[in-house]
């Protein structure tokens, strides 16, 4: 019997809608080649650095209906960077080592000829770094933040914004009963595609994101204005990574161990404060959405792209194009080197259409 070729795939960093929708296309499209056998890396990488191996067979019936549910069925996590990886000591400490190279060797023994990695800026960025160690490996791009560059759009980000612009119609009619201003958090750490977009979608007064510092006098006089002698009431959207000119995003402090990135969060409760310091009349509230934006069924275009995203990263192992990533460009299904998609994020453009079109309906940056 011929031997089966094998790929590996493995879902890192944050969860994101449609996430399943790339695992079951890159599983369909490789039925209708002879000899593949798809593998799961149960939670990130370190399904592969357990002993046992937690190695889940991408079978028919694995994936059966999956492209509609949230979340991953291999399960994922923001602290399994192998060149970071965390462990306790004999004490219990925790401490970091650098595992890379045992984790190459262990996707060698399983004999595995290619790896599909499904992840955010994160992720990429340890898919480099593998590929610099010589493992053949492919990007799928995920984040609903929008934040990689080489591609218009991530899965995940639209459904996202369709949670995000729910929430926010839903505020709008409680902030005119109560002639209240409310303050809508999203997520967004770098970049604030999803402020921007939900303002749009929502019609807010102001739109906060990390892009634009913003002046707390400035946001309070459009606010005021709007209030006093406008409609009564405003909605603000703010993402979690904003800040003031000369201030930084909130965050908490004490990191965890082995983890992405630094936690943001209550940005809305800041501006809040803020906002009746530098003499808003208004009553004020605050919503954070959290982590409703990456939970639940991805929307349909997630789903679709989703699904090109897995058929094309299955196409790329047999054409044998590693170190690259699968991107969305210009409405088409591209490929750029991973090293482009990791080396800068995608900010929104403080003066591009996105931006100038919100200025253009009167929505405030408070800039
Ligand atoms: O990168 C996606 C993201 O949802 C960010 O917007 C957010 O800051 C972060 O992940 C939250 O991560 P965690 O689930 O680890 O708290």
């Amino acid at each position: 019997m011929t031997k089966k070729r094998k790929i590996l795939v493995v879902t890192g960093g944050g969860d994101c809608p449609g996430l399943n929708a790339v695992i079951r296309a890159i599983v369909k499209r490789s039925r209708k080649e002879a000899n593949w056998s798809i593998l799961g890396s149960m939670v990130a990488f370190n399904g592969v650095l357990k002993d046992p191996m937690e190695i889940k067979k991408l079978n028919n019936k694995a994936i059966a209906g999956i492209h509609v549910k949230g979340g991953t069925i291999l399960r994922t996590t923001n602290k399994g960077n192998p060149f970071d990886f965390p462990y306790r000591d004999d004490d219990g400490n925790w401490k970091i080592k650098d595992r890379s190279d045992e984790l190459i060797s262990r996707i060698r023994d399983l004999g595995v000829e290619a790896v599909i990695s499904i992840g955010g800026d994160g992720s990429q960025r340890i898919s480099q770094d593998l590929y610099e160690k010589g493992l053949n490996i492919i990007g799928v791009p995920k984040t609903i933040d929008n934040d990689l560059s080489a591609t218009d759009y991530t899965f995940g980000f639209r459904t996202a914004v369709q949670i995000a612009t729910d929430a926010f119609d839903k505020l709008v009619t409680t902030a005119e009963s109560h002639h209240r201003v409310l303050i809508l958090e999203v997520m967004g750490r770098d970049a604030g595609w999803i402020a921007l977009h939900t303002s749009i979608a929502g019609g807010a007064e102001v739109c906060l994101i990390p892009e634009i510092p913003y002046d707390i006098n400035k946001v309070v006089n459009r606010i005021n204005k709007r209030y006093t002698k406008g409609r009564g009431f405003a909605n603000i959207v703010v993402a979690e990574g904003a800040r003031p000119v000369n201030g930084l995003a909130v965050s908490t402090e004490n990191q965890e161990v082995g983890s992405e990135h630094v936690r943001l969060g209550g940005i809305a409760y800041r501006l809040s404060a803020e906002m009746k310091n530098a003499g808003c009349k208004a009553d004020i509230r605050e919503t954070v959405l959290g982590h409703v934006q990456r939970g639940g069924t991805p929307i349909a275009f997630d789903r679709v792209l989703a699904t090109l995203f897995g058929v094309k990263a299955f196409e790329m192992v047999l054409n044998r194009e590693y170190g690259k990533m699968v991107t969305y460009r210009n409405n088409d299904i591209c490929t750029a080197p991973l090293k482009e998609a990791v080396t800068a994020y995608n900010f929104v453009k403080t003066n591009g259409t996105m931006v100038n079109s919100a200025r253009g309906i009167g929505i405030s940056f408070g800039d």
